[in-house]
């Protein structure tokens, strides 16, 4: 697999062409941002946690049906993922009340939420991805409506799936964001799944273990992904092939 010239630099991962042209490597930088990129810092070992931690993820989603872009890890931050047309929405998922929805609806933070909800955001720093619904979606065509119908589906069952492996681990999935594309007609998630796009809590104690450290400078950001992996069992010494 060659590497071939950069396509895309993101807020905290740079895409890069390869040889074949259905696959690109996502390279995990070590860049951590927040507020739409208004914070930016480097962390030491973010790029590798967050590229390995995604792979433990996406192997488990692939395993529960849900199909994914991730094909392998090629270094420490580097993975070999097959190339979508993204589609420029964020599918997030809320078992407990957090972040944005507290502020919107004034719902205290730790509010249970049964079932759990989801919600549209449009993937637009500069507009600072403003909620939007599955009429604006169609009106503005970022997706058809069997699309949408397949993101539910698929967001809902990474649900299932996830809440179960991080309270094996004593963690509480608060909420969290996916972005899906289209792979030969197929919508497949995209992106990454780690600390950066989600909410995770210790169970016992509601300790954040996920980047709201980061944004509320808490402190011990890399520390608590890793202490994360670490109950997950996601392997972040070994160098992959
Ligand atoms: P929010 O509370 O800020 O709306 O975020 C909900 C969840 O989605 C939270 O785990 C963070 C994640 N998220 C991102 O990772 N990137 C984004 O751009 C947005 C809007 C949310
Ligand atoms: N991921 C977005 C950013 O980096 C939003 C956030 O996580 O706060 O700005």
């Amino acid at each position: 697999m060659q590497k071939l010239a950069e396509l895309y630099s993101g807020k905290a991962k740079t895409v890069y062409a390869t040889d074949d042209a259905d696959r690109v490597i996502m390279h995990f930088r070590d860049d951590t941002s927040a507020f739409d990129g208004q914070k930016i810092v480097q962390l030491a070992r973010k790029g590798m946690v967050n590229n390995k931690f995604n792979a433990f993820i996406m192997g488990k989603l692939a395993e529960a049906g849900v199909p994914t872009h991730f094909d392998r890890l090629l270094s420490d931050n580097e993975s070999l993922v097959k190339k979508l047309e993204m589609i420029p929405i964020e599918c997030v998922v809320r078992n407990i009340a957090a972040g944005s929805l507290c502020k919107r609806l004034g719902t205290p933070e730790g509010t249970e939420l049964s079932p759990a909800t989801l919600e549209f955001f449009l993937k637009n720093d500069a507009l600072h991805d403003p909620m939007i619904n599955e009429y604006h979606i169609r009106s503005f065509n970022w997706a058809t409506d069997a699309e949408v119908e397949r993101m539910k589906d698929l967001t809902f069952r990474a649900n299932y799936v996830l809440k179960t492996i991080f309270l094996e681990a004593d963690i509480l999935l608060v909420d969290y964001k996916l972005e899906f594309g289209r792979f030969h007609g197929e919508v497949v998630l995209g992106d990454e799944f780690s600390p950066d796009g989600c909410r995770l809590w210790d169970a016992a104690t509601r300790k954040k273990l996920d980047k709201d450290r980061f944004r509320q400078d808490l402190g011990n950001v890399i520390e608590a992904y890793e202490e994360v992996a670490r109950r997950l069992g996601v392997d972040l010494t070994s160098s992959a092939p």
